[in-house]
């Protein structure tokens, strides 16, 4: 049987309960999904089970999936992730959750307590929820309408599960939307890693600054991080990303090449060993290394462990590595994403935008029940533009609309030169 709730400490409610209402306060967006699900409960009757980041937006989400007639019950997307006080705040409102923080050697069991609660829909960030679903728990994938996928990663695993005919379930890609891709992991990560190094009081101006790969998440890292004076050298293996951060201004650079000047080095780029120990060889006495990709894979944390002398904690989730030859190699967050494990995530507003993206995917895949097929789908361009609408209403900004001239126009061909 499993236990209703599994976290560090309820006691620390009520401060959980004050970043869950402030981060409300800058979620607009959501907060209208959440009036118009409560009057009309397009949830009703269904159990949601997701693995998301607990933190006080994903509170959000889950007060508004509530609202709309869902059970929600929780764990961490990522063992270092959970805000503690989150957690206790959402049990005390009577939500299953499965997370702490630290809680590495317990990560899959909270994964299947959520399972236990047989949810009809699985809300998921990097895949492990429907992977788990698939391999450990398949009796349960006949009953599930479909899943949700929040984050690049998760959305590749499972197009790669689909390819291997192995995706028993109809899969939504969330990442994949307008809304999500291009602020969530373009804004939100940029400014969420650059405040979480300033919250260490490390300058960015003057540093010469390491980011590799240069997909959304990395553009924001180096748009971000020039615009506080570093210089910014991209590294990537994807010749047309190159190109653009070569025309965005930036020097490209091997990895190799990169650290020998590096103060700092950026990893987003959903792949393994990235920075690795020929890397850091090469680096320079004192430079920070961080993680922003799902997994803690990108710099090799094992290599610094075998190749250092000595390791010391000087602030909390700051790792210091000292070499043979006296040389410092600084680790953010374990190596898993700094601005998570450091900060707590994006800012609020951003959050608005993808948690609304995930709550109309839950609204759409329940009023689809049984149409769609084991697939991975894109988000419908309806909920984007949607959610797009009612956010610049939100921020009191208005757009021009289409004549019906201009429409005709725009649907034709037969006009030219
Ligand atoms: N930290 C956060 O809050 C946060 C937010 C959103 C997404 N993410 C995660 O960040 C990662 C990146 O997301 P994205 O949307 O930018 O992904 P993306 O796939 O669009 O971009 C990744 C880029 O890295 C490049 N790349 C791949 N392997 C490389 C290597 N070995 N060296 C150099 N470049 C390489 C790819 O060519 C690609 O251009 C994913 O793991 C995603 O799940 C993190």
């Amino acid at each position: 049987m499993t236990s209703k709730y599994q976290i560090k400490n309820i006691d620390l409610s009520p401060q959980g309960d004050n970043a869950i209402y402030l981060a409300e306060s800058r979620m607009p967006t959501l907060s209208k999904i959440k009036r118009r699900f409560e009057k009309e409960k397009p949830l009703k009757g269904v159990t949601i089970g997701a693995c998301l980041h607990v933190t006080k937006e994903t509170g959000v989400l889950a007060q508004t999936l509530k609202a709309g007639g869902a059970k929600f019950v929780l764990c961490g997307s990522n063992p270092l992730s959970t805000q503690d006080d989150v957690a206790a705040a959402l049990v005390k409102e009577g939500f299953n959750v499965y997370a702490w923080r630290n809680n590495d050697s317990e990560y899959y069991n909270c994964i299947n307590s959520v399972l236990d609660h047989k949810p009809d829909i699985l809300i998921d960030d990097g895949a492990d929820l429907i992977v788990i679903a698939h391999k450990e728990k398949s009796t349960l994938l006949e009953k599930i309408i479909g899943g949700q996928e929040e984050t690049t990663t998760g959305v590749n695993r499972l197009r790669v599960m689909y390819e291997k005919k192995a995706l028993n379930i109809p899969v939504i890609a969330v990442n994949d939307a307008f809304l999500k891709t291009m602020f969530d992991n373009r804004y939100g990560t940029g400014q969420g890693v650059v405040s979480a190094i300033s919250a260490l009081n490390i300058l960015f101006a003057g540093k010469n600054v390491v980011v590799a790969g240069y997909g959304p998440c990395s553009w924001g890292m180096a748009t971000r991080a020039r615009g506080l004076g570093a210089n910014v050298i991209v590294t990537e293996v994807n010749p047309m990303k190159a190109l653009e951060a070569v025309m965005d201004g930036y020097r490209v650079l091997p990895m190799e090449k990169a650290v020998l000047e590096a103060d700092m080095v950026f990893t987003s780029t959903g792949c393994k060993d990235v920075v690795v120990g020929k890397h850091f060889e090469k680096m320079k006495d004192g430079a920070i290394l961080a993680n922003l990709g799902h997994f803690n894979i990108e710099i090799s944390v094992k290599d610094l462990e075998k190749m250092s002398s000595k390791k010391k904690r000087v602030r909390e989730y700051v790792d210091e590595y000292t070499f043979s030859d006296g040389k410092r190699l600084y680790l953010l967050g374990e190596g898993r994403l700094a601005n998570l494990v450091i900060l707590g995530g994006h800012p609020s507003e951003i959050m608005d935008l993808s948690f609304s993206v995930q709550a109309l995917t839950a609204e759409f895949l329940v009023t689809n029940r049984g149409k769609l097929e084991n697939k991975v789908y894109t988000v419908p361009d309806e909920i984007d533009k949607e959610i797009a609408k009612v956010k610049l209403e939100t921020m009191n900004i208005q757009i021009d609309s289409l004549t019906e001239d201009q429409e005709a126009y725009i649907k034709s061909f037969e006009i030219g030169t």
